[in-house]
């Protein structure tokens, strides 16, 4: 067996190492984006909050807070804080509506990246010789390129395939033999049927670890990738505006939730609804500011991710509960919230349905509606009984455990629209009337 690759010497500093270390960076990253980027020095002017206030690290808690539309008002390079010539690459992330949110690199963030996303390789149980297939887009998106680089400055074998072509990928997966794969887990799915489809077993694959993320997922979805891949299944978190994959990853010996790597983003957590700090283990919003970006310092940005910051486990450093929602997800259907996560659960307790699924909420008259729509599983080959058992019984679930009442749409098999990276999960035609 191949070696096990080493950690970086701030993975095992102890937590008064960390805390002195981020303290430093954040005093510079908060002075750098003061002094180099007109529109922070504007937004702490106008908070009358300076630099040298910083003189604690839960003093940053007095600094506003950035937004993504302060980036899409600055479009395209408003906020970046270093001279043009010094960009050495940007990135952009489509977003449903409007201009793209744009973010700039210089070579050291480059490089920095490079490192995170190679621990986030290396905590996923990596060794030295691995092969490692990419499936994530490469372009605008940072997700291809992004771990591309971590790959490769983690001594790996590259395969940049990028997503798409569903066929093929299942072609060189079983010709290039591949120890590793990243991919959206909605994406990792559509190969496994594709597998399937070509008569091979997904899990006699070369492959011992995935290394998912960019979409909410769910545990109870890692142990159906994990089954039928026959893989260890680790999540790896991050966003465009804080640097794209790799600001958190999960470690193979726990596989509790993403570490975050805190000695380059400093987390916190707040009431969505108040702004306020709320202590580690409390549920909110997830806030990121970076301590080490040079291009496009982040103070302060609201993820819209919601989620709890949790004590370190296999790593000192702090852990988030893994995501399974965003604040922009939360569907409010007749008064009662819900999470498209929370249906994910419920389907996955159905061996007859497949685990593909979209949502999609219409009015009857004032009310809404919200149908589900699944597929049944082709490697089941439930009869028409069972897949008519199964569709009621999510319809109850949903009911019983959510509180909403859902009609449930069974399509066949390959009846739901697939996407090759991060899944369409709600289609809301409230709004169109
Ligand atoms: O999705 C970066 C990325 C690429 C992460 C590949 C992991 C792997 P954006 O397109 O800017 O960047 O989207 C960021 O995606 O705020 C979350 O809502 C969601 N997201 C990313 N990773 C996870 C995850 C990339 N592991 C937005 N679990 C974030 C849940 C995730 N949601």
């Amino acid at each position: 067996m191949n070696a096990a690759l080493p950690l970086d010497p701030i993975e095992t500093a102890s937590p008064e190492e960390l805390r002195a270390l981020q303290l430093e960076r954040l005093r510079w990253s908060v002075r750098h984006a003061y002094e180099n980027s007109p529109v922070y020095r504007r937004k702490f002017d106008e908070a009358g909050v300076h630099p040298d206030d910083i003189k604690t690290l839960a003093d940053l808690g007095r600094f506003p807070f950035t937004t993504k539309k302060d980036l899409r008002d600055n479009y395209p390079f408003g906020m970046f804080a270093v001279p043009g010539d010094q960009i050495s690459r940007i990135h952009a992330s489509s977003g449903t509506t409007g201009k793209p949110t744009v973010v700039g690199y210089t070579a050291r963030d480059i490089s920095n990246w490079a490192d995170l996303v190679a621990r986030s390789i290396r905590a996923a149980g990596a060794r030295r010789g691995d092969k490692i297939h990419i499936s994530y887009g490469y372009g605008l998106f940072t997700g291809g390129l992004g771990a591309h680089y971590g790959a490769e400055r983690a001594g790996l074998t590259v395969i940049p395939f990028g997503g798409g072509q569903t066929e093929k990928q299942v072609q060189l997966i079983q010709d290039f033999k591949p120890d590793i794969i990243m991919v959206t887990p909605s994406y990792m799915l559509s190969i496994a049927d594709e597998f399937e489809k070509q008569g091979l077993d997904p899990a006699a694959s070369s492959l011992r670890i995935g290394i998912f993320g960019a979409e909410p997922w769910t545990d109870d979805m890692r142990a159906a990738i994990e089954k039928r891949m026959g893989i260890t299944a680790v999540d790896i978190y991050g966003l465009s505006e804080v640097m794209g994959p790799g600001v958190a990853s999960e470690c193979a010996e726990t596989k509790d939730g993403p570490t975050i790597w805190e000695d380059h983003f400093y987390p916190e957590i707040i009431n969505p609804e108040t702004g306020e700090v709320l202590p580690d283990g409390e549920f909110g919003e997830l806030v990121f500011t970076s301590l080490s970006k040079e291009a496009l310092p982040i103070i302060r940005y609201r993820t819209r991710d919601l989620t709890r910051l949790l004590p370190g486990t296999a790593r000192p450093m702090r852990r988030m509960e893994k995501i399974t929602g965003r604040s922009d997800d939360m569907m409010i259907v007749r008064g009662v919230n819900v999470f498209p996560s929370q249906i994910e659960e419920l389907l996955l307790k159905q061996p007859a349905l497949a685990p593909h699924y979209q949502i999609l909420l219409s009015k009857d008259g004032p009310l809404d509606c919200l149908t589900v729509r699944v597929e049944p599983n082709p490697t089941v080959r439930a009869d028409p009984v069972a897949l008519e058992a199964a569709r009621t019984a999510l319809g109850y679930d949903i009911k019983a455990l959510i509180g909403v009442t859902a009609k449930i749409d069974l399509l066949g098999v390959n009846g739901i629209e697939r996407s090759v990276g991060k899944a369409r999960r709600v289609i809301d035609e409230r709004a169109r009337g």
